[in-house]
């Protein structure tokens, strides 16, 4: 039996290996633990001194302690792959950066990644496997639903509501809603990297510019 830890990125891509420096040094200290990681495609490769498994791998060691975070920015393919390593008894956790600032009253779910530079300010309810890339911030009163995808840079301000599996590129500015009628990001909404948000954002819609509008193609 190895009684190790395993710390996996799913992800070898370039957020994956953005990810991986965090990891290391949240877990720094630990004895008996080594971090690698994940991909679909077997690879003899070693990336940034990490080696690379393929999840068959990692399911089949018989490590008890094995804990995964899926660096993908596709939130559909993050639920996805968060439902596969649950069945496979591979914990999840949250990777946050040490210099991430989190105010008053701020509920994350699990599996988050908070990059360096990222703050949440008070009274945020953000749901499970949300990504937070460098720079970008939330404000008071926002409301982030599940598998969300903040590129870098990303100025949500207060009350605002996201919707499940949207994606908010990067440089992209959300207006300030208020309590009693918040700026909506709908469900699986795409907002363009520099957009200005002033406008609620429709389900599926994908919106650029400035103001923001819906792409047309
Ligand atoms: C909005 C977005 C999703 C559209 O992607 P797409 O559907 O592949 O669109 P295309 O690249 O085919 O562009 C279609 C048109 O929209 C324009 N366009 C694309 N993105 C735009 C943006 N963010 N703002 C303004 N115009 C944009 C293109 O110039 C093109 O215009 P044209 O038809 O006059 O040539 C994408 O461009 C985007 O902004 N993604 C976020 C990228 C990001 O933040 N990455 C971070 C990586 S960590």
């Amino acid at each position: 039996m190895d009684n190790r830890t395993i710390y996996a990125v799913y992800g070898k891509s370039g957020f994956g290996r953005e990810v991986m420096p965090i990891i290391a040094e949240q877990f720094c200290d630990e004895q008996d633990s080594v971090t690698l990681f994940l991909d679909d495609e077997k690879t003899d490769e070693v990336v940034n001194g990490h080696s690379v498994w393929t999840f068959d791998e990692l399911e089949a060691h018989s490590s008890l302690k094995k804990r995964s975070v899926i660096a993908i920015a596709d939130g559909k393919v993050r639920e996805r792959l968060a439902t596969r390593c649950a069945a496979a008894n591979i914990g999840c956790m949250s990777v946050v950066a040490t210099n991430h600032v989190r105010m008053d009253n701020c509920m994350v779910g699990e599996g988050a990644i908070f990059c360096p530079f990222t703050t949440l300010t008070s009274n945020i309810v953000i749901g499970v496997h949300f990504q937070c890339n460098i720079y970008s911030y939330i404000a008071h009163d926002c409301v982030i639903g599940d598998f969300v995808t903040f590129a870098p840079g990303v100025k949500c301000n207060g009350n605002v509501h996201i919707e499940d599996h949207a994606y908010i590129g990067t440089g992209a500015i959300l207006k300030q809603g208020t309590s009693d009628m918040p700026l909506r990001i709908g469900r699986g909404a795409v907002v363009g990297m520099g957009a200005v948000v002033t406008k609620d954002v429709a389900p599926g819609a994908i919106v650029v510019g400035n103001p923001a509008r819906p792409l047309a193609k």
